[in-house]
């Protein structure tokens, strides 16, 4: 019988320089605070998963350095099954990450060092993984080649699929014929439908964009705005869950992408793993950092069972 979270994509070392300000071409500026630790979308979502109660396996390609080292040490500790190749002569991935000190805000720079070179290849040495799951999700940091052969795989056996655009990337509009849940933050989804997201009928424009391109739900992430559950049949706006000070946003979409597979797996109805992802993305923007920023079951429930819906 299927069960869990199978999550393709790419770790990385995060090295997050808390600053003022960005520095301009030429200049150097103090920052704050820094701290380098686990990071990556797919690897981010794999941790927030798991943390949020599922039992997560993580396909992705590392090197066989310090950062590669560091990897292996949060599935372990996480209890991640991780299926990873180890490359001799690639680098794992690493991660510039500024925070704005005042509002949490960031920037990223991400190199995916031996991930780049994930193949579709690659992917189907690991497709048992795929084929026991009951959810599967994937991400862009990784090539698109190898994103939609994990979906194809996932989609022939029966598995829920999730995919999060994320970086906005170039991709096969062939993906979206093999999701059945497509997770684009606004920026992200503007870019893929080439008009803004400035208010709820722009995203539903969006929605539709991706349902007649093939995909069974749009979830599209707003930010403080909350998000957009949209089908051909409903239509759903879930507000965000506002828990103190915003810290670091970064990683936000990752404790939402992960939170929501996580209750998927459990065949929550999706409005309820909706109202799950956002509880845990709450949580996560009021603690700094990514993959150590999100929060656990226990935590997610009781913010959740504050919403109105
Ligand atoms: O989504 C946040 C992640 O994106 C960070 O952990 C960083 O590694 C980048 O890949
Ligand atoms: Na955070």
């Amino acid at each position: 019988k299927k069960s869990g979270v199978c999550i393709l994509g790419v770790f990385v070392a995060d090295t997050a320089y808390v600053a003022k300000r960005l520095p301009n071409i030429g200049e150097t500026i103090a920052a704050s605070g820094f701290s380098v630790g686990p990071g990556g979308k797919g690897s981010n979502q794999a941790v927030a998963a798991a943390r949020a109660g599922a039992n997560v396996s993580f396909i992705s390609k590392i090197g066989m350095d310090a950062f590669g080292d560091l990897a292996t040490k949060t599935f372990a500790s996480e209890g991640i099954k991780a299926s990873l190749t180890r490359v001799p002569d690639m680098p794992t991935g690493a991660a510039f990450i500024y925070v704005n000190e005042t509002n949490g805000d960031n920037a990223v720079i991400v190199y995916p060092g031996a991930a780049g070179s994930l193949s579709p290849a690659d992917v189907d040495a690991h497709a048992g993984a795929i084929q026991q799951a009951a959810v599967f999700v994937t991400q862009l940091e990784q090539p698109a080649t190898a994103a939609l052969r994990g979906l194809k795989i996932a989609k022939a056996s029966g598995v829920v699929t999730v995919f999060n655009p994320a970086p906005a990337e170039t991709f096969p509009t062939e993906i979206y014929r093999f999701c059945d849940y497509v997770i684009p933050n606004e920026t992200e989804a503007a870019s893929l439908v080439g008009f803004g997201l400035e208010n709820l009928s722009d995203a539903r424009r969006a929605g539709d964009f991706f349902l007649e391109r093939g995909v069974a739900a749009a979830v599209i992430t707003l930010g403080s705005r909350g998000v957009l559950y949209h089908t051909s049949t409903s239509s759903i706006h879930i507000p965000a869950f506002s828990v103190g000070t915003v810290i670091d946003t970064t990683g936000a979409g990752d404790a939402f992408v992960g939170g929501f597979s996580a209750a998927l797996s459990e065949a929550f109805d999706p409005v309820r793993a909706v109202t799950f992802g956002c509880a845990a993305a709450g949580i996560a923007v009021t603690r700094r950092g990514t993959a150590g920023a999100m929060p656990y079951r226990s935590e997610i429930e009781v913010l959740a069972k504050t919403a109105a819906n």
